[in-house]
């Protein structure tokens, strides 16, 4: 069994703008897998459909045409299955910025059905291990940075320790010893609990330090995966980015436009 298996999905978004109709697709029949206990990297340039595909996994959004299975689960049909069994962390996290970290924590404790007391020793420790200063706990969270609320969505995805954690953008907005710090919890994660990710990054040292293997997006197309290595030689370049650059690139683009 895959923990992502997903199978020529297509999303289009359609639009009226000055009268005509627009097609925008942004992903264009991506098909991929994903191992339990893997960390897979999706790396694009932007608008290349790296949030709608994590959107899709996480049940928020439908897709147009394809197939998805996660942990085993069928999407849509299963989404209430599906919803149990993976965390999610995204830059737009939502939350209710009145409350401070503790409260929202709770609140989402509640929504999964976990005591009090355990919910609280849990969140308390993700937070604590991620430099989250303890006397911060109790201010609301619209009275701290981008990267503090950061952490606490990092915190409330994993709550329920799920055995799939789906990630759009984990560091983007951290400081480098915070962003460290979160690495090094995810591959703690990985390593202890046997814990499946899939993150989409614009960094390139992100994506070699903590992946299995990596997925390159562009115009909503998977135009290679591999190991860090393979993509450097199948780019004949010396590094990731020069990777991705070749891979993703307008040479790419071009010969796509060829008769
Ligand atoms: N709700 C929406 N309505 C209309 N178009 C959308 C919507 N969400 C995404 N799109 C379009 O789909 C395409 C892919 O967007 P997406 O957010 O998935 O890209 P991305 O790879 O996550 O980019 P970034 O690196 O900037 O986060 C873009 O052209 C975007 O404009
Ligand atoms: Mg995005």
């Amino acid at each position: 069994m895959w923990a992502i298996e997903v199978k020529n999905l297509s999303k289009v978004f359609r639009k009226t703008t000055f009268g005509r109709r627009q097609e925008e697709w942004a992903l264009k029949g991506v098909s991929f897998q994903v191992g339990v206990g893997e960390t897979y990297a999706l790396l694009g340039p932007n608008g290349s459909g790296k949030s709608t595909l994590i959107r899709i996994l996480s049940t928020l959004l439908l897709p147009d045409a394809g197939r998805v299975h996660i942990l085993g689960h069928p999407l849509p049909q299963e989404e209430r299955k599906v919803r149990e069994k993976i965390g999610r962390v995204s830059v737009d996290a939502a939350f209710y910025k009145k409350l401070s970290p503790q409260e929202n924590l709770l609140f989402a404790a509640q929504l999964y059905g976990l005591s009090p007391r355990e919910a609280e020793a849990r969140a308390m420790a993700i937070l604590e291990r991620l430099g989250l200063e303890t006397r911060r706990f109790g201010d609301p969270l619209e009275e701290m940075s981008r990267g503090m609320q950061q952490k606490v969505a990092i915190a409330r995805a994993l709550l329920i320790r799920p055995p799939l954690l789906l990630l759009d953008e984990p560091t983007t907005g951290l400081d480098p010893k915070s962003r460290r710090d979160v690495q090094a919890f995810l591959e703690e994660l990985r390593r202890e609990e046997g814990t499946t990710i899939l993150l989409t990054t614009h960094d390139m040292v992100e994506a070699e330090r903590l992946a299995h293997r990596l997925g390159f997006l562009a115009r909503g197309q998977l135009v290679a995966e591999g190991t860090a290595e393979e993509l450097k030689r199948l780019a004949g370049a010396l590094d990731l980015e020069e990777a991705f650059i070749r891979l993703t690139g307008e040479g790419l683009q071009e010969e796509a436009h060829a008769p």
